[in-house]
């Protein structure tokens, strides 16, 4: 297949690419890099040693048949652009990162609100205007969030993939059973971009009769994919920031570096989990298993298990005993306590097999490799800076 990764130079882009590159699939990276200039911006780094994207190409391309090919480009902006770059590629599928993807960053300041509205909408829309200009064929594959479900808005519920059967009453009261959109709970402007992606997908799906897959993903967890192991300058970056670093990442990189795992809050928040790896396969399972043309958007929840934020805590003490805890006053509006339960059987039922949070050889492995990078820790990086 040819596919175009849009954000392939970011935390799930490149080991998406490497992914896919290495199951022959011809690949086209575009990216701005502003994630890179992002770092720059508010002070902080990856915890690794990343190389530029032109390094990472170079090495890649070296070491596997199949190649891929970087453009630099702002999808948001250079509509023109990206249109003709899709009509020369002419890919089966297009998978979209492209947003900016930090819900303390989006709530930090006007700026930076107006900057993911501006950023991430107008990607969507930019990209889906392409596809129904160029070949309304290409399958659109998209990351969205397990946010847009809100975290235990609706009680004792446990959230399908999506789609929710409501009854409606009629003017005669009479009960109708209709399939909607999951209602959307957005935390952070962040989390409302992605719920108005959504309303993008629903409308061009009915309209144009284009293929189009949302990807809720749950929070990323671990470094490596079995394709970012092969050199040193493949290396994934990992977030350390109070901004970027997601929490599980975030916990191992502080007890690495002897420093309290900061809780926000009593730490009695659940949220939903997946492996790095997982999501790069998941997204694989993805792009083999479009919709059909005139078909609803198809909606997966790409996670494989929930957990209290309490309880990560715990494993990682369980395997590193001197590891302390520190809980900070929560600078986020958030419920201070929440049951989530989320389905995800259509990936199990795809063939995904979930890397648990149990399996202790896993963290293990992300904190040896952390342990290289330690001189790279930003302890400024590490208290709140965006609240709520
Ligand atoms: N990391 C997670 O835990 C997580 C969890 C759930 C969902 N997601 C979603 O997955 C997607 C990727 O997340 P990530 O962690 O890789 O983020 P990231 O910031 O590391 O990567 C995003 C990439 O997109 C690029 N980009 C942003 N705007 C662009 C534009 N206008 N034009 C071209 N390139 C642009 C950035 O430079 C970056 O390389 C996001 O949409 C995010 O919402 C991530």
């Amino acid at each position: 297949m040819k596919i175009i990764i849009i954000g392939g130079d970011g935390f799930c882009g490149w080991p998406t690419s490497l992914h896919l590159s290495k199951k022959g699939h011809d690949i086209l990276i575009l990216d701005n890099l502003s994630r890179r200039k992002i770092d720059i911006e508010i002070n902080t780094r990856s915890f690794t040693n990343i190389c530029s994207i032109q390094k990472r190409i170079q090495t890649w391309n070296s070491l596997n048949d199949s190649k891929i090919e970087f453009k630099l480009i702002d999808v948001a902006k250079d509509y023109h652009k990206l249109k003709t770059i899709i009509q020369e590629f002419n890919p089966d599928s297009i998978i979209h990162f492209a947003e900016q993807r930090s819900a303390p960053y989006s709530m930090k300041n006007e700026d930076t609100r107006n900057y993911t509205v501006n950023n991430n909408l107008m990607a969507t829309h930019n990209i889906l205007n392409s596809i129904i200009e160029v070949n309304k064929n290409i399958h659109l594959v998209h990351l969205g969030s397990m946010g847009v479900y809100g975290y235990g808005t609706i009680s004792d519920v446990i959230i399908p993939e999506g789609y929710l059967d409501v009854k409606i009453k009629n003017k005669n009261g009479q009960e109708q059973i209709m399939n909607i959109l999951h209602p959307s709970y957005p935390g952070s402007i962040y989390h409302l971009t992605k719920t108005q992606d959504a309303l993008f997908f629903q409308y061009y799906t009915k309209n144009w009769g284009i293929k189009i897959t949302d990807l809720h993903q749950g929070i990323i967890w671990g470094l490596h994919t079995e394709e970012t192991k092969l050199h040193p300058n493949l290396i994934n970056r990992l977030d350390q920031d109070s901004d970027y670093g997601t929490v599980l990442n975030r916990f191992l990189l502080q007890s690495v570096c002897n420093e309290p795992l900061t809780i926000y809050g009593t730490g009695e928040q659940t949220r939903a989990f997946i492996h790095i790896q997982n999501s790069v396969e998941c997204i694989h399972i993805a792009i083999e298993n479009p919709p059909p043309m005139n078909d609803k958007v198809k909606i997966f929840n790409q996670m494989t298990e929930t957990i209290q934020l309490n309880k990560l805590t715990s494993i990682i003490q369980k395997i590193y005993p001197d590891t302390t805890l520190q809980y900070i006053k929560n600078p986020r509006k958030e419920l201070i306590k929440n049951n989530l339960e989320v389905e995800n059987k259509q990936f199990l039922d795809l063939g995904l097999k979930p890397i648990y949070l149990r399996n202790e050889n896993f963290i293990k492995e992300i904190y040896n490799e952390l342990t290289k990078f330690k001189g790279n820790f930003k302890i400024e990086s590490l208290q709140p800076s965006s609240f709520w």
